[in-house]
């Protein structure tokens, strides 16, 4: 079985950090999103792993991926040049994926508990496609199913208006080749993408066997910034383990699951569990967490930061309530003390600053 990560698209809703990185390698927890999908793949026992880029996104996503001999995979790069669907990037993969049946995981979806039990699943069954569905209180932004009670899927529609179940298609699919030949008779949908719902409908439609797994546990889509602070959330609570392999004074407090990565030092500083201090970190006279990650060689002095995601190489000073923040590589937040009450900002394109 071969697996194959959608990372194309363009990352819309999470400008300006996508201006400059593709949004599967955004760090949640201090660990790019790809990484966790990759270390899944691995763990289900696959080793052959696609990547659909996009022209943009392919040098951002290989030099923090590279070849996979950190997971000891390899890793064949696909490019999509246009972000036309997720059934069109499997086109685009056809000669790639040959006559292997594979796992597809959308690059920017995480799941609890990984797919090596789908996975070992959908071999053992007869059918030519296995989804994953959540139950989900408002389905209409994604894919959602129609199932029987065996968990046979029997119909299934991308974004409808009126859904017909609660059932959202989880971005985790495993097909037989046999998807080739469906997604060669679908057209392109109203938003002129070539829909993997309909390719799987057309699957249904010529008789074959689409089969379904409802998840138990969370399923987060990383599509904009509440996402991602979901997801940091979610993952520091469920993963981090209290680790502190940099320095703390005595003047400093860590209370429950924190992570202080090698070098950071904490001085004179309180970090409230479950959260992340990077490596190379400076945290001075600072409030830091919970459910907050500090990307490396960031410098904190004199601020409270909780709920939050700061990326490598910031420096944020005498700020005392930062929450539901996400903050860029290389941004300073500085507060002057001066005569006038000016907010003075030098900012990039498609930034949002709340004051
Ligand atoms: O997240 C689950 C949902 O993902 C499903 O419920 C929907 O049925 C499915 O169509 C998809 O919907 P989205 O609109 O959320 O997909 P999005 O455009 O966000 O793309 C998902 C991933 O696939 C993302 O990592 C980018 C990548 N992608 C997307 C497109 C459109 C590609 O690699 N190529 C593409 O052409």
């Amino acid at each position: 079985m071969k697996a194959l990560i959608l990372a194309a698209g363009k990352g819309t809703r999470l400008k300006p950090l996508t201006n400059s990185t593709a949004k599967q390698v955004l760090p949640v927890a201090n660990k790019p999103i790809l990484f966790y999908v990759l270390d899944q793949i691995r763990e289900a026992g696959i080793t052959d792993i696609g990547i659909v880029v996009s022209p943009e996104t392919n040098p951002w996503i290989k030099e923090v991926v590279g070849n996979g001999s950190k997971w000891e995979v390899e890793i064949t790069y696909i490019i999509q040049p246009k972000p036309r669907g997720l059934a069109h990037a499997v086109k685009i993969a056809q000669h790639y994926l040959a006559s292997s049946p594979f796992l597809m995981f959308l690059g920017d979806n995480l799941i609890k508990g990984g797919v090596k039990g789908f996975v070992e699943e959908f071999n053992t069954l007869n059918s030519d496609a296995l989804i994953l569905l959540k139950e989900v209180s408002d389905p209409r932004s994604f894919g959602v199913a129609e199932v029987d009670s065996s968990g046979k899927v029997v119909h299934l529609l991308e974004k409808p208006k009126k859904p017909k179940s609660n059932y959202a298609v989880v971005g985790v699919y495993l097909f037989t080749p046999e998807i080739h030949q469906a997604i060669a008779q679908i057209q392109p949908s109203w938003r002129g993408e070539l829909e993997i719902t309909d390719a799987i409908q057309k699957l249904l439609e010529t008789g074959k066997e689409v089969r379904s797994h409802v998840l138990t546990g969370w399923w987060l889509d990383t599509a904009n910034k509440h996402d991602l602070l979901e997801a940091n959330r979610v993952l520091l609570d469920d993963y981090l383990k209290r680790d502190i392999k940099g320095t703390v004074d005595s003047q400093s407090q860590i209370v429950g699951q924190v992570e202080v990565r090698q070098r950071a030092r904490i001085e004179n500083s309180t970090i409230i569990g479950p959260a992340s201090i990077a490596e190379d970190c400076r945290i001075h006279s600072s409030l830091v967490g919970p459910f907050t990650s500090i990307g490396a060689n960031t410098i904190l002095d004199n601020t409270s930061i909780k709920n939050s995601i700061i990326l490598e190489n910031c420096r944020i000073q005498k700020i005392k309530h930062i929450s539901d923040s996400v903050i860029g590589r290389g941004t300073e937040v500085i507060k002057r003390e001066r005569a006038s009450k000016a907010v003075v900002l030098f900012v990039g394109n498609d930034t949002k600053v709340e004051i």
